[in-house]
């Protein structure tokens, strides 16, 4: 059992919680991910990690209620515990396996929307422990749903907030930002790091591609087993198959299939949809997950 330490309601909808889970945080990088179960029924919920401390073993996850799931999860105490906690699985970010060199030599832009402001921040706090300053910029739909902003402050060398209806910080989207900073502001970056709703990453990898700017994203289908076998995460990334869980989640944004994806998702949610992805994607949909077959 993996005991939850703390927990902390963020934002409307929005929790964070810190978990004993010593293997996890003793190996876990940046850009990967975990799996949590909360009991012999509860759904796998796969969730970006947020944050992890070595000497204390413990991994800080956040998640949005979105589901039935989610919203059993945010009723947890400090006290009770997760029956599984796996991982960390996935792909650690680019950076991390790098020449360190190379990286250095780098200027960074992180882009943040949302609940996607989580993954970011261990990817930040990495290059601030690593002594590199990187600019950063953070949006959400209005300021009560904007999270972990000191914590960002802290770790980034400039921090651009910004909200959809101008609550606080600029008023726009991260894509205004990133064009005034780059058009208006003289700013030159190597490589965009963007991670948020889909619909965000697409927009912003729009621009970046007319920018010049090469671009990463961290993209978040649907998962099942999070170990390559069931097809449930599968993406095309420059005409080729993918799998979020084993292959990502990070890929070349330029590369992503940004409408297939969202589309993909939207008719995995039911069963009809599933039967249909199963006779379109015949061999390459695996169908291990149980819900397929
Ligand atoms: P949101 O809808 O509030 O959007 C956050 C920000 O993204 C906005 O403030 C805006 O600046 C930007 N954005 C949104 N649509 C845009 C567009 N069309 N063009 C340019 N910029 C745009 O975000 P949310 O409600 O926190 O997002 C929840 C979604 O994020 C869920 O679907 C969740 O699954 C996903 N998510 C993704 C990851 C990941 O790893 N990619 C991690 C956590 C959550
Ligand atoms: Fe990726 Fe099953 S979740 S293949």
């Amino acid at each position: 059992m993996y005991r939850i330490l703390r927990t902390e309601k963020l934002a409307e909808k929005i929790f964070l919680m810190e978990v004993e889970a010593p293997r996890v945080a003793k190996s876990c990088q940046p850009g990967e991910f975990i799996i949590v179960k909360m009991d012999d029924k509860g759904e796998r919920i796969p969730l970006t990690i947020c944050d992890y401390n070595r000497e204390a073993g413990t991994v800080t996850i956040v998640f949005q209620i979105v589901g039935a799931s989610t919203q059993r999860m945010a009723e947890l105490k400090a006290g009770e515990a997760f029956q599984d906690f796996v991982g960390p699985l996935g792909q650690p970010s680019e950076f991390v396996k790098e020449d360190f060199q190379k990286v250095k030599a780098r200027k960074y832009l992180f882009v943040a929307g949302g609940v996607g402001t989580a993954p970011v921040y261990p990817q930040v706090k990495w290059m601030r422990e690593h002594g590199m300053d990187v600019d950063v910029i953070v949006g959400a739909k209005t300021k009560d749903l904007l999270i972990l902003e000191e914590e960002m402050k802290a770790m980034a060398g400039n921090l651009y907030i910004t909200t959809d209806d101008g609550s606080y910080g600029r008023k726009g989207m991260v894509t205004e930002v990133i064009r005034d900073l780059v058009e208006n502001q003289g700013q030159r970056y190597d490589i965009c790091v963007a991670i948020g709703p889909m619909i965000m990453m697409k927009f912003v990898c729009l621009l970046t591609k007319e920018l010049g700017l090469p671009t990463i994203v961290s993209m978040n289908p649907v998962m099942v087993d999070g170990t390559g076998m069931c097809g449930a995460c599968r993406l095309s990334v420059g005409g080729e198959v993918k799998f979020a869980c084993v292959d990502g989640p990070e890929f070349d944004g330029h590369l992503v299939d940004f409408d297939e994806a969202m589309k993909r998702q939207q008719i995995y949610k039911t069963e009809e949809g599933r039967a249909m992805l199963r006779l379109a994607e015949g061999e390459t949909h695996h169908g291990g997950c149980g819900h397929c077959s």
